[in-house]
């Protein structure tokens, strides 16, 4: 199959067996957001598996997936601390850990667990391949605000780089979860904010690189991708969500048609009777309260 085929394509299909469409070495970055196992209805059971079925299956598909990255590439994956032990002790069998992110989905306190503490956390694992890996701080380093600056204007800092450039973020992010109001929210129960996706993509693949997801939900990291003048490939299971990552993406088209240099047109294979259920959306929203995983 030529680049064509499979370049800025969601294919609506099991991520499994839609891998075999991508080449080996042909991507930079792994960014993917798979089933917790919590029991969120996605549609299908991918999140109510047993232990054992879900973590033989984590381990199936990151050996599927691994292949694809290039030599230099990186692997983000968004999980909760119920799996995140076992599976970041997997990946480290294959990879090197550089971090343990902590997104803090800012969940405002009120109420919640009475016999243990609230979970209000995501936990993000960001592995490489090889010493070599691509990664742009510059990218990504968040400006000192001005009363920072303020406070750094003697004169042994003036001029000083570091406070021009911003700094580094920090492995705690701390980014609210999207509310149901919010302009960015789509129908799907665990839809990540772009914020945090797009700053994996600015410092994980390099421009005009391709990152893929193998679990698009909203397509997300497809939308990220094509902000960032990044390349995508993917995979979802459930037609609905295939239909909203068709809508968001044509919502992109319109918006970059709009604006000078636009990107290239990207598509979704969204089967037909999906297409039809997309517009107009009559289906009521699925969305429960939390827009998080747990
Ligand atoms: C946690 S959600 C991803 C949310 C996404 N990051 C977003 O921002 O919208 C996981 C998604 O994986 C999909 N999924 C589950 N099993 C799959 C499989 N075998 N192949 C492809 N997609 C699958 C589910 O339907 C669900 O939409």
């Amino acid at each position: 199959m030529t680049a064509a085929g499979w370049i800025d394509q969601v294919f609506c299909e099991d991520a499994l067996a839609g891998l075999a469409r991508i080449p080996d070495g042909a991507v930079d970055l792994i960014l993917t957001d798979p089933p917790y196992n919590l029991g969120k209805d996605y549609g299908n059971d991918s999140d109510s598996q047993t232990v054992e079925d879900y973590l033989r299956w984590t381990e199936q598909w990151i050996d599927a997936a691994l292949p694809k990255l290039k030599p230099n590439g990186s692997l983000y994956i968004f999980l909760t601390w119920r799996f995140s032990p076992e599976i970041f002790v997997l990946l480290k069998q294959r990879m090197t850990m550089m971090n343990e992110i902590i997104w803090d989905r800012r969940v405002p306190s009120m109420g919640g667990s009475v016999r243990s503490y609230s979970s209000v956390h995501d936990t993000i694992g960001f592995f490489v391949r090889r010493k070599d890996y691509y990664f742009d701080l510059d990218a990504v380093r968040i400006p000192y605000d001005a009363e920072t600056k303020k406070a750094r204007s003697r004169s042994i800092f003036v001029g000083a780089k570091w406070l021009e450039v911003g700094y580094n973020p920090k492995d705690l992010w701390s980014v609210s979860r999207l509310h149901r109001e919010h302009p960015e929210r789509a129908d799907h129960p665990t839809q990540k904010p772009l914020e945090i996706i797009e700053r994996m993509v600015k410092a994980s693949c390099p421009p005009a690189g391709v990152v893929l997801d193998l679990f698009m939900g909203s397509g997300t990291t497809a939308i990220a991708a094509r902000r960032c003048g990044r390349h995508f490939v993917g995979f979802e299971l459930n037609p609905d969500y295939c239909a909203i990552i068709a809508e968001r993406l044509a919502r992109e088209e319109q918006l970059a048609a709009a604006a000078p240099a636009a990107a290239p047109p990207a598509a979704v294979a969204v089967p037909a009777a999906a297409k039809k259920k997309a517009a107009p959306r009559t289906r009521k929203p699925v969305l429960k309260r939390s827009s998080a995983n747990s």
